[in-house]
């Protein structure tokens, strides 16, 4: 996906709440360390899969996610570029962070990312619900990235359910997993988008906090029964039915069309082959 980021690219890209495209771009920092962690766990743990179907959708679901946090790992270059320096240290300690879950259990790392894969897909499916309020009057470049990412998440939700399924498949150990993923995942990004509004001065004044609670509300309240779906013990990604914005987006992706990378923002409501620019 081309993604381009120009010169003047602005970091605050919403077009009126500077805190909200923070909160986003502190959940980008995490990718390139968050990914590879379960890539890792998703290739070591296809080594005990003897399911050749499930061998290849995991391969599959490998190339998604290297696709994905090299795309964001291009991006927080621009923003750090941009005048966050500070985000190096951050960086550092979220590599810290996924070193030290590389030590626990394979099965940790695999109930973790099952559970990640969960929440990516709860909150997919709000992104692309809110889309018109999310990315209104965003950088092209930003939204379509943004887009891009949780239409592959919806595509591949799946795979690592079916990996811990089939290597482990405990109901309670996959429940935790998503809990720990949960609670870890906030605080990684919590900890991104503070280094991110204290560069700006904006952390600490009423109008940010008011900020992140009403994003919070907003978008938790939108993907909190999708995520605890993963805790019924009959649940499967599977029935989840696929948004029909993402399945006009991945039909229009595989006839070639260009133009998916830079989405007209101002027409969010419509559909994917609306939006792409000429
Ligand atoms: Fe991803
Ligand atoms: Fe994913």
């Amino acid at each position: 996906m081309p993604f381009e980021f120009p010169a003047n690219f602005q970091m605050h890209w919403h077009a009126d709440d500077p805190a909200l495209s923070q909160l986003i771009n502190g959940t980008s920092v995490l990718l390139p360390y968050m990914e590879p962690f379960i890539i890792d766990a998703i290739r070591d743990a296809t080594k005990l899969v003897t399911d050749p179907a499930l061998q290849q959708e995991a391969k599959a679901w490998i190339g998604q996610e290297a696709q994905h946090f090299m795309q964001h790992r291009r991006f927080n270059e621009v923003l750090i570029a941009k005048g966050y320096p500070q985000l190096r240290e951050r960086e550092k300690e979220i590599e810290h962070e996924y070193e030290e879950l590389r030590k626990r259990s394979l099965k940790y790392q695999v109930a973790y990312t099952a559970g990640f894969e969960t929440i990516a897909l709860a909150t997919a499916h709000a992104i692309i619900a809110d889309r018109a309020h999310l990315f209104r009057g965003a950088d092209l470049a930003i939204a379509s990235l943004w887009l891009w990412h949780v239409v592959e998440e919806i595509e591949h939700k799946n795979v690592a359910f079916d990996v811990y399924q089939h290597v482990y498949g405990e109901y309670w150990y996959r429940v935790y997993g998503m809990v720990a993923a949960m609670i870890h995942l906030f605080q990684m990004v919590r900890g991104s988008y503070m280094v991110l509004l204290k560069a700006d001065g904006l952390w600490g004044k009423w109008k940010t906090h008011w900020a992140i609670k009403k994003f919070t509300v907003r978008f938790f309240g939108a993907s909190l029964l999708g995520i605890l779906r993963h805790a019924l013990p009959w649940h499967h990604p599977s029935h989840v039915a696929n948004p029909a914005w993402m399945k006009e987006w991945v039909a229009l992706h595989d006839t070639g069309v260009r133009g998916l990378a830079k989405l007209d923002t101002g027409r969010l409501q419509r559909s994917p082959a609306e939006m792409v620019s000429a």
